[in-house]
C-alpha cells in the first residue's frame, strides 16, 4: 500500500475573483431565435416540368398535393404527400401528420418497428404518439406526448418536428439519433419535458432549449454535446438539468447559483474552474452531482446554506483546501462524495455529526486528520489519504 506524498497537500486555496469574467462574451451567443412563421413548412409544390406532362402525371398532381418544407436557411426538409382523400378531425392533426411522416421518412432502422402501424390520417393511434385536448382549445385533439424511449431507433429529427406545437412532452431516450436537434423546436411553446437522453446527438449545445418558455425537464445525458454551455441554461426556471456524459467544456458560471432547480448533474464532461459561491443560492437543490469533471478550486463555504440537499458529489475532480465547517450545516444530507480530488486539511467533526449522513466518501486526497465521529457515519471511506493510522 503507497502512501500518498503528502508534501503536495500545501496547495492553497484559489482566490475565487479570478475565476470571474470568464463567461460573460458568451452572452452575446445564446437565443439564436429566428422569427419565421410556420408557413414555411407549407410550400404547395406542383410539377415543375413545363409541359411535358403526361396526362398520368397530370392526374397523380391533381390527385396529390406535394407539401415540403424549406426553413429560413434554405435547408429541405422531407418531402411529405397528404393524400386528399385522408380526412383528418382538425387543422393541427394534419399538421402533426406531416410531422410524424417526415420523422418516418427519417429513420434508418427501427428494428422494434415502432413506427410500422405510423400510418393514414389516425396519428392519436400510432405507437409512442399520445393525443389530448389542445391547451388553448379543450374541444380539439391534439399531439400532446410522443414517447419512444427505450426504441433503438436509428434516424434523425426533421425540422417538421416543429410542426408539433402542442407537444408538452418528448421523450426519445435510449434510442440511436443523431444529427441535431432541430431550430425548429423553438415552435414547441408548451414543451415542459424534454428526454434526449442516452442517444448520438452531437454538436455544440442545443441553444434551442433556450427559448422553450415553459420548459422544465431537460435532459441529454449520454450524447456527444460539445463545447460550452450557455450561462442562460442557468436562468432559466428549469426543476432539472441532466447533462452529464456529453463533452462539454466549460467554467461553471457565476450565475449558476439563479437556477432553481432541484437536480442538478453535470458529471463526466470537462466542466473546470471554481465552484461557484453563488451555489449558496440554490434554496431548492436537492440533488448535485459534479464528479469527474475537471474543477479546480476550493469548496465555498456558501455550500452549508444548501439545508435540503441530500446527495452531494464533487468526487474526481481537482478541489483544494479544506472542507469548509459550513457542511455541517446541510442539515439533510445522506450522501457525501468528495473522494479523489486534493482537499487537505481535518475533517470538521460537525460533517460526521450531520443527522442523516448515510455514506461519506472521502477517500483518495490529502486529509489530514479525522474525528471520531467520523468513523461512526454507516458508511465511509477514508483511504489513501494522509491520516496517521
Ligand atoms: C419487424 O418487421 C419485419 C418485417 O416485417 C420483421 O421481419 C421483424 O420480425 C419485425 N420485428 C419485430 C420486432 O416485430
Ligand atoms: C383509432 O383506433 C380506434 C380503436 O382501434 C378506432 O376506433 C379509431 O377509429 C382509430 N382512429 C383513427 C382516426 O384511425
Ligand atoms: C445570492 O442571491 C442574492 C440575492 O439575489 C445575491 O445578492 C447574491 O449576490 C447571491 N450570492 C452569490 C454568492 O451569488
Ligand atoms: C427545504 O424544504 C422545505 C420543504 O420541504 C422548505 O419549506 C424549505 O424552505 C426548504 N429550505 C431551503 C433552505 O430551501
Ligand atoms: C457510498 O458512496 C460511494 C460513492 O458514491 C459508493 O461507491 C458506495 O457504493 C456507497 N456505499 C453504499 C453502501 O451505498
Amino acid at each position: 500500500m503507497r502512501q500518498r506524498n503528502c508534501s503536495s497537500c500545501i496547495w492553497c486555496c484559489g482566490n475565487s475573483s479570478s475565476c470571474f469574467l470568464v463567461l460573460l462574451s458568451l452572452l452575446a451567443f445564446a437565443l439564436l431565435s429566428f422569427s419565421s412563421s410556420a408557413d414555411a413548412f407549407s410550400h404547395v409544390q406542383i410539377g415543375g416540368n413545363g409541359g411535358r406532362l403526361s396526362d398520368a402525371e397530370v392526374l397523380f398532381i391533381k390527385r396529390r398535393q406535394l407539401l415540403y418544407y424549406l426553413d429560413e436557411n434554405g435547408d429541405r426538409g422531407e418531402s411529405v404527400t397528404v393524400d386528399p382523400s385522408l380526412v383528418f378531425e382538425n387543422p393541427r392533426l394534419r399538421s402533426a401528420y406531416i410531422a410524424l411522416q417526415a420523422w418516418k421518412q427519417a429513420i434508418l432502422s427501427d428494428p422494434q418497428n415502432l413506427t410500422a402501424n405510423w400510418v393514414g390520417s389516425g396519428v392519436c393511434n400510432y405507437t409512442g404518439v399520445f393525443c389530448a385536448p389542445a391547451l388553448d382549445d379543450p374541444s380539439i385533439q391534439t399531439v400532446a406526448g410522443i414517447d419512444l424511449n427505450h426504441g433503438d431507433i436509428a434516424g434523425y429529427l426533421p425540422e417538421e418536428l416543429g410542426l408539433l406545437t402542442d407537444l408538452g412532452i418528448f421523450h426519445i431516450n435510449s434510442n440511436r439519433f443523431c444529427g441535431t436537434v432541430p431550430k425548429k423546436f423553438k415552435n414547441l411553446k408548451v414543451l415542459f419535458e424534454l428526454d434526449l437522453s442516452n442517444n448520438r446527438f452531437a454538436g455544440k449545445f442545443p441553444y434551442v432549449v433556450l427559448s422553450l418558455p415553459k420548459l422544465i425537464y431537460l435532459d441529454i445525458r449520454f450524447n456527444e454535446f460539445e463545447g460550452t454551455v450557455p450561462p442562460e441554461l442557468f436562468d432559466k426556471p428549469l426543476d432539472a438539468i441532466f447533462i452529464n456524459h456529453n463533452r462539454f467544456a466549460f467554467e461553471i458560471p457565476d450565475n449558476f447559483g439563479n437556477s432553481p432547480v432541484s437536480v442538478i448533474v453535470l458529471a463526466n464532461n470537462k466542466f473546470h474552474g471554481c465552484v461557484p459561491a453563488s451555489l449558496g443560492n440554490m434554496t431548492n437543490l436537492n440533488e448535485i452531482i459534479l464528479m469527474n469533471n475537471g474543477l479546480r478550486s476550493c469548496l465555498p463555504p456558501e455550500i452549508g446554506l444548501l439545508k435540503n440537499v441530500t446527495v452531494f458529489d464533487v468526487s474526481y475532480n481537482g478541489l483544494m483546501g479544506p472542507l469548509p465547517d459550513t457542511i455541517g450545516g446541510m442539515l439533510s444530507l445522506e450522501q457525501l462524495n468528495v473522494a479523489h480530488n486534493m482537499l487537505s486539511g481535518s475533517i470538521p467533526k460537525s460533517i460526521c455529526n450531520l443527522p442523516r449522513l448515510e455514506n461519506f466518501t472521502y477517500s483518495y486526497n490529502f486529509f489530514t486528520g479525522e474525528p471520531p465521529q467520523c468513523l461512526a457515519v454507516p458508511e465511509f471511506d477514508d483511504r489513501r489519504n494522509c491520516l496517521a493510522k
